[in-house]
């Protein structure tokens, strides 16, 4: 029987496509989002491919929801054996300097605290059976400055950073803990917005060596990847996966004249 694996965030987008994977290959997938209905039709999509698992509803970034997620999880399935903390939510773009408080906290709230609370319930489980995947899906915006995300960055920075302490304590439990930071992925919103021939898309893609966005399955590909035995002795690790987009300084220059734009338009 295959290992169960939560996804968090695994509605739409990158964890649909990791649930999908994870499910195909034969494990047991825990869905969580905070949005029911889109939790629902991909618990429908793995069933109907013959695959096994369940849909909780929860805000990862309340701790009372996220011990529920696993309280759940633990009567089904009875194990955690992997863990992907996926959920996010999309930064506020603006310059630090315009930030709105509760732009700051609804980001750091999601990303970090949201991946923190999952982290602590998946270890007290973890460590008890001396086995387990963590997977972190950062960003490149948490390896670099970005103009316009400077909170999405510090959450994913953060992300990044409790990876790497969260590898040194869990190594001795068996547990090893990574993250996957991706460039600008082809998402179903985002290949939307690109055949709308929108110029943040463009100019991301046109800033990357290799000319186009990361497809959802190739992170899914690495998340199966860092779950598997061939990956056993690799921990505390940030797998970049954007076609060498953050060598590129391009959403500086885009996002700084959109920003000044905005501003001088709403006279902020
Ligand atoms: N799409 C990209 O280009 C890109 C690039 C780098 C990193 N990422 C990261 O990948 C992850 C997935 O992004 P995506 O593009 O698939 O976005 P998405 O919006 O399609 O998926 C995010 C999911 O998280 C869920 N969610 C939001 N808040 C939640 C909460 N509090 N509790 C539980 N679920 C919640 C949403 O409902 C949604 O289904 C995010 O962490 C994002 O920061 C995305």
């Amino acid at each position: 029987m295959g290992k169960v694996v939560i996804i968090t965030g695994s509605g739409s987008g990158i964890g649909r496509s990791i649930a999908l994977k994870f499910a195909k290959a034969g494990n047991r997938v825990v869905i969580n989002d905070i949005n029911q209905k889109n939790g629902e039709r991909v618990l429908e999509e793995i069933i109907a491919c013959g695959g096994q698992g369940m849909f909780v509803p929860a805000d990862i970034s309340d701790i009372d929801q996220v011990k529920a997620l696993f309280k759940s999880t633990m009567s089904e399935f009875k194990r955690v054996d992997v863990l992907v903390n996926n959920a996010g939510v999309p930064g506020g773009f603006s310059f630090i300097a315009d930030m709105p408080d509760e732009t700051w906290h609804k980001t750091i709230s999601v990303h970090l605290t949201g991946t923190f609370y999952c982290i602590r319930e998946a270890l007290k489980i973890m460590m008890k059976t001396k086995t387990g995947r963590i997977i972190n899906i950062a960003s490149i915006a948490g390896l670099m400055g970005t103009v316009g995300s400077g909170e999405y960055g510090a959450a994913k920075a953060g992300i990044i950073n409790l990876t790497k302490t969260c590898a040194k304590e869990s190594g001795p439990f068996n547990i090893t803990v990574n993250a996957i930071a991706p460039g600008m992925v082809g998402t179903s919103i985002n290949l939307k917005l690109q055949e709308k021939g929108s110029l943040f898309i463009e100019t991301a893609v046109k800033g990357t060596p290799t000319g186009r966005m990361t497809t959802p399955d190739e992170i899914a590909e690495t998340c199966l990847f860092l779950a598997s035995g061939t990956a056993a002795n690799i921990t505390g690790q940030v797998i970049t996966i954007d076609g060498g987009a953050g060598t590129s300084i391009c959403m500086d220059d885009f996002m700084r004249d959109h920003l000044i734009k905005k501003s001088k338009a709403t006279g902020n």
